[in-house]
């Protein structure tokens, strides 16, 4: 019998970590913080924590900016700290995924400082990406290499005082590296030994498709910056990359893992990533991109589980994560009927879990939380904000820190009196993990059931799906003993063959509510 590797179908707990739980009192969650909660985790029942970046870091891109990739942050801990918690992790029988940030450095990295102060087409330049800008309309003027967009508004290019110009795909703190000189390549090679040595099981690659840009900077001239065919990502020479990285991680024993945030445009190009020397996972956005809608699900899904057929991995399923809007609140659009968001987030996850392959959960769905809309102007720290000269609100509103306990900010996040870096909302006191523990009908106890009764039912479960007829707003599937029903119509539907395990709202008889996801076991009449 050949053991699945645990990353398969695992559960993964994103842990945004600036947000999770503050120990020291400064308002920033840490490592000593997760390390107090990690009962918490293992009795919600998942199977690994992922970690958004603790690197030394002036946090201009809330960690994404890494000036030291060997260190941890004094904010969110040291390395002692860190090893504490790997072998706690390990103890409490979850894995440990850790963020790589392989893109960009921040411009605080001793590597760009020194690129600053050297001269133009120097060595310490050539780990970045140094260009001369274009002349612009008028005498005297310049304009950027080519015309790409950053990631978070505004050009892609920054002039340096002496008049060149450096990429930054994203904000200008993040200076983006240049993947074609090997020192680069050596340095994320001894960075991915560095932690694995540290006991990690896995890595989370950051901007995974973006490391090489088209020799020729061409500009995009309209294209999608994502486009698989543009000058921008997913240029072939990535792949050679993540042949080392494959190689690196399988010389270390217990199934270490790398998983790609790949934003591509086309099927085949996310399962170039999936080759079996490559990463044995890529995140797949396409649930968390569709709206509520039962033809958009099962469609999505089923494009999903045929992009990665053909290369043996299992899918992955994302409904949340620290750079989009909270699902509870992103599914009460355009209805905004009160309610009507969380109970869909409910009957959701029973559609997530019931799925093939892999769920990756953001910290806080399982508590329900929404998307803080109303945070004040001043308070907001994305660099989006500032970028896009305050057009868009950016991604600050799903990074509130959690609610742990109590009826007031900081709920138990930070020890009382101590402001948190983003303020809580007042009417949470009912959404604490506290408040939600001891209410068998909260978000949270849902969540604790759905995760045992997929638990308890792992082994059984075939790898594929069989979709079953169903009412047009409505989608039913079948894994072996396992039918997922999930009724995304305001009307009920008639129940498919089984006997209900869990329902995200009581079932009228043999009819599944409007908004409702129920998990059954297969009945024999179901075949
Ligand atoms: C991360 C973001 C980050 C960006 C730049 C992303 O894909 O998930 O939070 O801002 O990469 O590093």
């Amino acid at each position: 019998m050949t053991l699945t590797p645990w990353w398969r179908d695992a559960v993964v707990y994103e842990v945004y970590v600036r947000s999770f739980a503050d120990s020291d009192g400064n308002g920033e969650g840490d490592l000593q913080g997760i390390r107090s909660r990690l009962g918490y985790l293992r009795d919600l029942g998942v199977d690994a924590l992922w970690l958004t970046p603790f690197y030394t870091s002036p946090l201009a891109d809330g960690g994404y900016d890494v000036a030291d990739y060997r260190d941890v942050d004094p904010r969110f801990g040291t390395l002692r700290d860190f090893d504490a918690l790997v072998a706690d992790v390990h103890a409490h029988g979850l894995r440990l995924i850790v963020d790589i940030v392989p893109n960009h450095s921040s411009d605080r990295h001793p590597w760009f400082r020194e690129a600053l102060a050297a001269p133009p087409g120097s060595p310490a330049r050539s780990r970045y990406i140094f260009r001369p800008g274009k002349p612009g309309e008028r005498p005297g003027e310049e304009r950027p290499p080519n015309d790409w967009p950053s990631a978070f508004g505004g050009p892609a290019w920054t002039r340096t005082d002496d008049g060149e110009w450096y990429l930054h795909l994203y904000a200008r703190e993040q200076p983006d590296f240049n993947w074609r000189n090997p020192e680069v390549r050596s340095e994320f090679e001894e960075i991915l030994r560095f932690w694995l040595d540290r006991g990690v099981d896995g890595f989370r690659i950051d901007v995974a498709a973006g490391l090489f840009k088209d020799a020729s900077f061409r500009d995009l001239g309209g294209q999608d910056r994502r486009a698989s065919d543009g000058p921008i990502y997913s240029r072939p020479e990535v792949h050679d990359v993540y042949r080392r990285w494959r190689r690196i991680l399988d010389e270390y024993d217990g199934d270490r893992m790398a998983i790609g945030e790949v934003w591509t445009d086309g099927p085949e190009d996310l399962a170039l990533y999936l080759r079996p020397d490559e990463l044995h996972q890529v995140f797949q956005f396409d649930l968390q991109l569709a709206s509520w809608s039962a033809t958009q699900f099962r469609d999505v899904a089923t494009a999903a589980m045929k992009a990665v057929a053909p290369t043996g991995a299992a899918p992955t399923w994302v409904l949340s994560s620290h750079d989009s809007i909270r699902h509870v609140t992103r599914y009460e659009r355009p209805e905004s009927v009160p309610g009507i968001g969380y109970a869909r987030a409910k009957a959701a996850l029973l559609m997530l879990l019931a799925l093939p392959g892999s769920a990756y959960l953001y910290q806080g769905e399982e508590l329900g939380l929404p998307e803080v809309l109303d945070l004040p102007d001043e308070a907001r720290q994305d660099p989006i904000w500032e970028r896009t000269n305050r057009r868009l609100a950016g991604r600050d509103g799903c990074r509130v820190p959690l609610p742990w306990a109590g009826t007031a900010e900081p709920y138990g996040f930070s020890p009382d009196g101590v402001r948190p870096w983003l303020p809580m909302p007042r009417d949470w006191a009912s959404r604490t993990a506290e408040a939600q523990a001891s209410d068998p009908s909260s978000m949270l106890a849902f969540y604790r059931e759905a995760l045992a009764l997929r638990r308890r039912m792992a082994n059984d479960l075939p790898d594929d799906l069989e979709w079953l007829d169903s009412p047009e707003t409505a989608v039913f599937f079948r894994r072996g003993p396992l039918t997922c029903a999930l009724n995304c119509g305001e009307n009920p539907v008639r129940l498919p063959p089984g006997t209900p395990l869990l329902t995200s709202t009581p079932l009228y008889g043999d009819l599944l509510p409007g908004n409702t996801g129920c998990l059954l076991e297969s009945g024999p009449t179901a075949a």
